[in-house]
């Protein structure tokens, strides 16, 4: 390894996008746009962003197992050509193969880079006594359980001596005390000054996660993945949850992550400002519903007016409902966009019809469920103008799905029509037929059954 300098950059994008080719050839789907981000010596990045925000594309183009569609990335100052031999990959799926032992395993990517026989199993044999595996050696993947299996992820990257690890997701298959076990071990092995790479890049949707180990937090939009800003972490290490700072970090993390929309400065103490009302999306279809169902919003909302009086602090509901980022965010969306909270600097408050809707009866809160809708879904307004302007009042699926087909990758239109279905029955604006695919008005079923034979 070579003299490290410290604030060097040792892996930098630059303003890399990426685009897949849709299906039939319907054009492409841009999954990130223009980001540039370095990693520099001695530091510990944290890239946080939501499920489909492209960060496992990003870091697979960083370590330069695809290419980007545009833009370039530099790794110790040289153009990257091919695989980057100077980084190596923790995978949230462990990815190990089941026919080789534990050790055999961590000498696979040696074996790959030409190291020979005898350095290997030295090398093998320190990485795994690194990771807590010693004594494991000989088992075979399936003897081990899913925290043990993961150390075995991390000896095989250690193994390689990366110049800058990457983890993707690396706790998120494991149960909540392994993964916190686990994380532990990482961060005192890199404050112990131990750590086998002078840097770490880590993936997550767990913003807790992020404002642990990382020294910076890099927020990424999402549609199309995009560098929102980032968060110096301005604590001592190892990072105390216990310190109000720490709490401080977290808060305005959640509140850029539950505002899309608003800009991250990283001027933490001096807080976000409110939340601002979404610009007005060109075409209803082009609005993104947070995939959600109604039994899922009024859950939230219930449990906020039951356990704190209509106003909680949004950290402190995850943490009750162990639920991660990427399971709470959505409602939080959902109860934000149909006004039954306002989400900000971290804090949940009940609006006057998020406290009705919680605590009303079943008719009235389907009622309350319209009246929101009607003023906050575009999308769903537009559906029933239009079945409106039917004679039959009737309409099939395929029509609303190929518009949103115009403004989201397929299976993301798919995703948008189940929730925009399951809202509208909710509400009782339509009704939908799965047999016939077809969705029409209830009053056009009533209006045909109370039709009096004459
Ligand atoms: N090889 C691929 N072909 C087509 N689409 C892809 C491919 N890889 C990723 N995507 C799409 O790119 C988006 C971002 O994916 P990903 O990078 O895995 O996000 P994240 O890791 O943030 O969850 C998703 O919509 C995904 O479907
Ligand atoms: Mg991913």
């Amino acid at each position: 390894m070579k003299p490290m300098l410290a604030n060097e950059s040792l892996i930098a994008a630059q303003h890399v996008s990426k685009s897949f080719p849709l299906p039939e050839g319907k054009g492409e789907h841009l999954v990130l746009r223009e980001v540039s981000l370095t990693v520099r010596s001695g530091e510990v990045v944290s890239l946080l962003g939501r499920s489909g925000s492209g960060k496992s594309t990003l870091l697979r183009i960083m370590a330069g197992l695809i290419p980007p569609s545009q833009g370039q990335v530099f790794s110790n100052g040289k153009p990257l050509r091919g695989a980057n031999h100077d980084v190596a990959m923790v995978f949230q799926s462990f990815a190990l193969l089941p026919w080789l032992t534990v050790q055999e395993n961590v000498e696979l990517g040696l074996d790959a880079r030409g190291v020979h026989r005898e350095e290997r199993r030295q090398r093998a044999l320190k990485a795994i006594d690194l990771v807590g595996l010693d004594g494991f050696e000989s088992a075979y993947p399936k003897e081990l359980s899913g925290g043990m299996k993961q150390r075995v992820g991390f000896a095989r990257a250690f193994v390689l001596q990366p110049q800058v690890l990457f983890m993707d997701e690396p706790f998120s298959a494991l149960d909540v005390l392994t993964a916190e076990n686990l994380r532990g071990e990482i961060d005192d092995l890199w404050n112990a000054g131990t750590f086998p790479s002078q840097s770490i890049l880590i993936v997550t949707h767990n913003i807790e996660e992020a404002v642990f180990l990382a020294d910076r937090v890099i927020i990424l939009g999402s549609n199309p993945g995009r560098i929102r800003g980032e968060v110096v972490i301005d604590l001592p290490r190892s990072h105390d949850r216990a310190h109000p700072h720490f709490k401080e970090l977290v808060d305005y993390i959640y509140t850029a992550m539950t505002n899309p929309e608003l800009k991250v400065t990283g001027a933490v103490s001096a807080k976000l400002p409110v939340s601002t009302p979404p610009v007005a999306p060109v075409s209803p279809y082009a609005q993104h519903l947070p995939h959600v169902r109604v039994g899922g919003i009024s859950g939230l909302l219930e449990l906020i007016v039951e356990s704190t009086q209509g106003e909680a602090d949004v950290y402190q509901v995850a943490d009750r409902l162990r639920l991660t980022v990427d399971d709470l965010l959505p409602l939080l969306e959902a109860a934000d966009l149909l006004n039954f909270a306002e989400v900000t600097q971290g804090d949940i408050k009940l609006t006057a019809s998020g406290r009705d809707f919680a605590t009303t009866t079943i008719l009235r809160s389907k009622d309350l469920f319209r009246q929101q809708i009607l003023e906050h879904v575009p999308m769903l307004v537009s559906m029933v103008q239009t079945l409106r302007e039917k004679r039959n009042g009737s309409m099939r699926a395929d029509f609303f799905l190929d518009l949103l087909d115009e403004h989201f990758p397929h299976e993301e239109a798919e995703r948008q029509f189940a929730t925009a279905v399951d809202w509208g029955r909710y509400a009782e604006l339509f009704e939908y037929d799965a047999s016939e695919d077809r969705i029409y008005l209830p009053e056009s079923v009533t209006a045909v059954s109370s039709e009096e034979p004459s």
